[in-house]
């Protein structure tokens, strides 16, 4: 083997042999763009031709599938922007170009973001029919002052009458709350989250809100008119959360995911245990291992800047690298630490090319960050996630 090839991520099941494969479908449009997010979102105002983005998922889908065959696609997943504006004919038609380009398990998991709007929720029998099985709404708050200071368009109540109708519709649910917001107290979070928990089945996504760069809040705060907890009120928000789902039967089995054991969401599972998955549409990201070598992937993200592209070339891509040894296992390091389960030291070894450092390891042990477990994992503590970032960089060091 040349010595470049030894530096690459040469560790991977032969193709065809791989336990998992998903698939991330993104939808890049909403309906307004709310001041926090810097998620691939784009208004557009006047309608988007859907057939149209039909063809061009269905080409990027057939020119991946050529590069990935033999893989069995075991959870699929439309996020956004907000997947809950594509007609369930354009949901149909994408599920059916995978059908028609790989193997899809019988018991693969569809799941859809949706925004809690009752106009969206009337698609959500349609979805049902085109073959989703899960749906992830995006509620982010049960109070309507803080909904609209959120820049939310529903309110508590009609977010609970989407979450109502998912309970009929599909088996399986699972919706967003962002807390650590401005002026919450200890008091009203808890309530909350007791009231989130009695309308939730099985999984609730819980994130703290975070200020991303270049967004209105960002620049809201920076002219001091954005008050957000500080760092002691938020770790005793992230502490409420902890102990509310706890106690409910919703451990952590992410950092900010929450499930009943056996009903987390498969999908996101595939990041976390950084197996393989395919990113189809604007601006979506994937990983694939391609000749036993993992490869970052990563499409154009301006939606109409993408079409132009799979219209003329047949796919998206703007981005198509090999990861070298230290690039892939830092990112098991850093995805698989965010999972209660932690990661399989030998795995790691594996990936690198050599053991996780064991000094490091000691030292965070003594500071009770981190354990490892008698089957060989690694994995943070309660006391270690809410200085998880830390943890991961004196590990990845
Ligand atoms: C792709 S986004 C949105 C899905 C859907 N469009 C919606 O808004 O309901 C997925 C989730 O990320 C979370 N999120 C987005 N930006 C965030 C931020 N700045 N801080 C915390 N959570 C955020 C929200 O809870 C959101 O539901
Ligand atoms: S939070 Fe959801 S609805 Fe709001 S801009 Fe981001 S993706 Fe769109």
């Amino acid at each position: 083997m040349a010595r470049a090839d030894r530096r690459l991520g040469r560790i991977f099941a032969p193709a065809g042999h791989n336990p998992v494969f998903g698939i991330y479908v993104h939808w890049p449009f909403c309906r307004s763009k709310c001041p926090y997010c810097d998620f691939n979102s784009h208004v557009r105002h006047g309608l988007i031709d859907q057939p149209r983005f039909v063809r061009a998922f269905t080409a990027e889908i057939t020119a991946t599938a050529a590069r990935t065959p033999g893989r069995t696609v075991s959870t699929i997943f439309f996020g956004g922007g907000t997947p809950s504006l594509m007609e369930p004919a354009t949901v149909a038609a994408i599920l059916d170009a995978v059908a028609k380009s790989w193997r899809v398990a019988n018991d693969v998991e569809v799941t859809l973001e949706a925004n809690p709007t009752s106009v969206e929720a009337r698609r959500f029998a349609g979805y049902r029919t085109a073959g989703v099985s899960r749906v992830s709404l995006g509620v982010q708050a049960l109070d309507d002052e803080a909904l609209s200071a959120l820049g939310r368009t529903h309110t508590a109540r009609e977010a609970l009458a989407a979450v109502a109708i998912a309970r009929r519709i599909f088996d399986r649910y699972s919706f967003d709350l962002i807390y650590a917001r401005p002026g919450q107290t200890p008091a009203g979070w808890r309530t909350e989250l007791v009231s989130a928990i009695s309308q939730a089945a099985e999984h609730l996504s819980l994130y703290q809100l975070t200020i991303e760069p270049e967004t209105p809040f960002a620049a809201l705060r920076a002219a001091g008119k954005l008050a957000i907890p500080d760092p002691d009120h938020a770790r005793n928000l992230f502490d409420i959360t902890q102990e509310v789902c706890a106690a409910a039967g919703l451990p952590a089995y992410e950092i900010s995911n929450h499930a009943r054991p056996g009903a987390e969401c498969r999908h996101n599972l595939v990041y976390w245990r950084y197996h393989e998955y395919a990113g189809i549409g604007p601006g979506a990201h994937g990983r694939l291992d391609i000749d036993g070598i993992r490869r970052a992937t990563a499409t154009e993200r301006q939606p109409e800047a993408w079409l132009g592209l799979v219209e003329s070339q047949g796919h998206g891509l703007v981005t198509d690298e090999p990861l070298s040894r230290a690039e892939a296992a830092d990112e098991y390091l850093l995805l698989g630490l965010r999972l209660a389960e932690g990661i399989d030291l030998n795995r790691f070894e594996i990936l690198s090319g050599g053991p996780l450092s064991a000094v490091e390891i000691a030292h965070l042990t003594r500071h009770g960050l981190v354990e490892t477990t008698c089957d060989g994992r690694l994995r943070v503590t309660a006391a270690g996630f809410p200085v998880l970032d830390a943890v991961v960089a004196d590990l990845a060091a």
